[in-house]
């Protein structure tokens, strides 16, 4: 198959370009709004929301299949500026499903209230508080609406050895701070990307394609406050004795920290569907949360 992946130079697009070296069955095809100097394989420059600079891409390179790691990810900015969000996160999406090939689509734990205490299943009813959250529930919508043969998988707290995140944050403070205070209640699951992304080959490769939505995140359950001990822990089983963290971690309420967007207090997703459906195992939270820290401390 021919697949182009949109987002290229984002957390799960990096992960998709390594691992797209163990499927060689496939050309791929990398695209970004813009290029980035270092990569190892050329990167188009591809704005999703140009609906002609999609058809024209799909038609040159006879995509068969669009994987959209492209998004409008800053929930606070998205806020302030949610006609951009809804380009990207909404009408791009339905330009990508309407351009004449397959698509699977990720999108978010934010599409939930996060008000339940129960792990959210698929078809579970959508209540997304913040402006983040209503885009990319317009975007599944708008993909369904015109391509119902699309896979869209949701998934949530994303991390990865690219990109700006959590865990970076939490090595970076960590070693800056004498202590810290993370929220303790909100709960989800941390999720490496590098195993989403192993997720998405899963579904391209197999047997039978099966339309629909489905939920993937890592497995467990923990607050921010308990990844933040995890992340520092794990980091000193890979640290020299010198460069040990000493931070002290103490847990806070949300309402002690100002957030500028509400944030969900319960996030997690069922993954049930995804497990049955292609018949796969996922990895723990805190296994994939080494791997990770792994190939970030160990030079
Ligand atoms: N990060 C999380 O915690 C999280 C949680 C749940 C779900 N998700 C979903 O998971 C997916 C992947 O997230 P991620 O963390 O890998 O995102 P990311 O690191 O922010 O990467 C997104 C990429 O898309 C690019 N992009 C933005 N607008 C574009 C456009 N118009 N055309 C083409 N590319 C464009 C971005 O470029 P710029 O950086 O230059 O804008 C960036 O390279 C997204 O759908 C996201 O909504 C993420």
């Amino acid at each position: 198959m021919n697949i182009l992946i949109t987002g290229c130079n984002g957390q799960l697009g990096n992960e998709m370009r390594v691992l797209s070296a163990q499927y060689p069955q496939h050309n791929y095809f990398f695209a970004d709004i813009m290029t980035l100097p270092e990569t190892d394989v050329p990167v188009y420059i591809l704005d999703i929301t140009q609906q002609d600079d999609v058809n024209t891409f799909v038609q040159e390179h006879h995509i068969d299949l669009i994987v959209n790691c492209a998004a409008y990810t800053q929930v606070d900015k998205a806020e302030e500026d949610e006609p951009t969000a809804m380009r990207i996160n909404a009408d791009a999406v339905q330009w990508l499903g309407i351009a004449g090939c397959k698509v699977i689509h990720i999108s978010t734990d934010y599409v939930f209230s996060g008000k339940e205490y129960i792990p959210c299943k698929e078809d579970d009813p959508v209540a997304p508080n913040t402006a983040y959250g209503r885009t990319k529930l317009i975007g599944e919508q708008k993909l369904m609406e015109v391509n119902p043969q699309a896979i869209i998988l949701r998934t949530a707290w994303l991390y990865s050895s690219f990109g700006n995140n959590f865990v970076k944050t939490m090595l970076r403070l960590g070693i800056e701070r004498e202590q810290l205070g993370v929220v303790f209640d909100q709960i989800g699951t941390p999720t490496y990307a590098a195993d989403l992304a192993q997720a998405i080959f899963h579904i391209i490769n197999a047997p039978e394609w099966h339309a629909g939505v489905y939920h993937f995140t890592n497995e467990g359950v923990c607050s921010w406050y308990d990844f933040t001990i995890a992340i520092h822990q794990l980091a000193n089983t890979l640290l020299p004795e010198s460069k040990q963290i000493h931070c002290r971690v103490q847990p806070i309420l949300s309402s002690a920290y100002a957030y500028k967007t509400p944030r969900p207090h319960y996030s997690v997703l069922d993954k049930s569907k995804y497990k049955q459906t292609f018949q796969q195992d996922i990895p723990y939270w805190t296994e994939a949360l080494d791997r990770c820290l792994r190939l970030l401390l160990i030079p």
